[in-house]
Parts: structure tokens; sequence; C-alpha cells
């Protein structure tokens, strides 16, 4: 395999130059481990401090309409990585959360820049402005998805196990975004995936529907089950995310009391693989969703997801906006 950066980003951009990020479904298989291959040789060169400036002289927008620190740390310092510039656009500060339509601020945004990630809240949002844009858009999370995380987790979990295909991830948790993108990124690889949650907590059954679609021909196993214990009996991969996600704040003390059981613990890592990988997209909730003991313990990797966040964006931008 090629290992220079420079040469690979080229020959696997093969028919991504151009296209967004949405949602995972949006990669093929064979996409999805080139965004791998060219995310290991980009975390290598920079470890060796060798320069790869794949995007030189173009610009990144990033509008946020919710709070973050991964997502804009790691795109803002990949695209300087690659030679290029990404302008933090919060959504208090331009037009568009004046109520500038999405129509104009695509067609206006595609004059300067040569991509535009966005986090929001609607998915649809994140849909009208790509319909609109004639540069690449990479959903930096909605409600719905975040195809960011997921890669990164599974990148994270191919470099600690070597392989992907058959490996069991248990949720424990909300069948929010990160669970949906989780479920969709599992059914594409041949990952076996158990959601544990209470009940009204399941992710949207369109989600489901459209992973199982996938899961059909990649032998992957999804499961919707109630008891977490059940979800993660023999799992390789042990994922928790927290119990109220961004514009859900007013449910909290609600979601507290029927989330109480599906906290990620001793006891219930006991049920998982000894060597299982322990994963949260953070921010977490210490205490809640997941304990001190687990999240600092000896299997957690989630120092590791964070940082490969960074690695894996950097291969999607240089993939799509070369
Ligand atoms: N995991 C993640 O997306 O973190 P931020 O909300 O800090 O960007
Ligand atoms: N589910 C969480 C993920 C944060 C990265 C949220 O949407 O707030």
């Amino acid at each position: 395999m090629l290992k220079n950066s420079h040469l690979l980003a080229d020959k696997l951009a093969l028919g991504m130059r151009g296209r967004d990020l949405l949602c995972v479904r949006d990669l093929s298989v064979d996409e999805i481990y080139r965004i791998f291959d060219l995310a290991a040789a980009l975390k290598s060169e920079l470890r060796q401090g060798v320069g790869h400036p794949l995007l030189a002289d173009k610009s990144l927008g990033m509008i946020f309409r919710k709070s973050s620190t991964r997502t804009r740390v790691s795109f803002e310092v990949g695209i300087w990585q690659l030679g290029g510039h990404g302008l933090y656009l919060n959504t208090d500060d331009i037009q568009l959360g004046r109520g500038e339509s999405i129509k104009d601020t695509a067609e206006v945004l595609s004059r300067y820049l040569d991509g535009i990630m966005i986090r929001t809240y609607g998915h649809e949002e994140v849909i009208e402005l790509a319909q609109y844009a004639s540069v690449p858009v990479i959903n930096g999370l909605t409600d719905l998805f975040h195809p960011c995380q997921v890669l990164a987790d599974m990148f994270t979990a191919y470099e600690k196990k070597g392989i992907l295909t058959g490996l069991k991830l248990a949720f424990i948790g909300d069948g929010n975004n990160v669970a949906n993108s989780l479920l969709c990124v599992c059914a594409k690889l041949g990952v076996h995936m158990s959601l544990a949650c209470p009940k009204g907590y399941e992710p949207p059954q369109v989600v489901v529907e459209m992973a199982a679609a996938d899961a059909a021909g990649t032998g992957a196993r999804l499961e919707i089950v109630r008891e977490p214990l059940e979800a993660a009996a023999g799992a390789d991969i042990v994922y928790t995310d927290v119990w109220a996600s961004m514009g859900q704040e007013q449910e909290k003390a609600e979601r507290e009391k029927h989330f109480a059981q599906y906290q990620v613990n001793s006891r219930l890592m006991a049920a998982a693989k000894p060597d299982a990988v322990v994963m949260h997209c953070l921010p977490a909730h210490r205490g809640e969703e997941i304990t001190d003991e687990v999240i600092d313990g000896k299997n957690s990797v989630v120092y590791d997801e964070a940082e490969n966040r960074l690695h894996v964006q950097k291969a999607i931008m240089a993939l799509l906006m070369a």
C-alpha cells in the first residue's frame, strides 16, 4: 500500500471529489476504507513531522448552531494542517441566524469557499444546504446523524482490533444521533450492534430500516433490547453517550429517571469481553451514563477517538475537497 499521503490522496479520491457527506450511508464500504487508509497515512506523517498541504489555499466554512469542542477544533486545525484555512461561522454572528435563507447562504458561501461543514438541529437544514451549495457539505452533527464521529470511532476500533467485520458493538443509552450513525456504519461494515435503551428512546424506525437493508448485505446483526447486560454480553466495543443531547436540556430530569439503569459501569463491563474497548463520543456526563472508573479505566479509548476525529476528518476533507 502507498503510504505517502500525496500519492494516496489522489489515488483514493476517485469518485469522491465534490461530493457531500451528510450520512454514513452516502459512502460505500470501499470509500470508508479509503478514508481510513488516508487517515492512517496522515496520522503517521503528522507524528513524523511531515507536512501534507493537500488542500493548499482552500477554505472551509464551519457553520455552528450548537456548541462544540472537538468538532470545531479538529476541523479548524485539520484544514490548517492541510494547508488551507477554516472560518468559524457561529449562527449568532452570521445572517443565517437572523433568518437569511439556507438557499441564499448556500449560494453565496459557495462563491467564496471550497467546502462547508455544518452543525445544526434539523437534518433537513443540512440536506437543503447541500442541495443549493455547489461545494461539498459535511455534516458536523444534526439531531439525526453524526457521521464524522462514527467514522473516527470505527477507525479507532480498526486500529485497536485490526479488523472490524464480525466485532460486536454494544450501545447503552439513548437512540440518538450517535446511535443512529453507529447503526448505519455497523451495518455497512459488518459489525454486529446491540443497542439497549428504555422504551420510547429507540432510534427512529426509518433509520433502523435503512440500517437493516445494509446489514442484509454484510451479515451484521442489529438488535434493540431493553436489558443493558444483554447488549453488553460478549461485546468487543462498549459505547455510550449522554442521556440528554444538545437541544433536549428541558427533558434532562425526566431522562435521568428513565436512563438510571443504563449506566456503563464495572458491573456492565464484566459482561463484555475482557479486552473490550470503551468508547464515548464526548462530552461525557461522568457519574451519569458512565462512571469515572470506566471512562478512566484501562479499556477506555475515549481520547484516541477524540484524536482520531482530526485524522479522519482531514482524510474526508482531502478526498471531498481536493
Ligand atoms: N464528539 C463531539 O462531536 O464533540 P463536540 O460536541 O465537542 O464537537
Ligand atoms: N448526542 C450528543 C452528541 C454530542 C457530540 C448531542 O447531540 O448532544
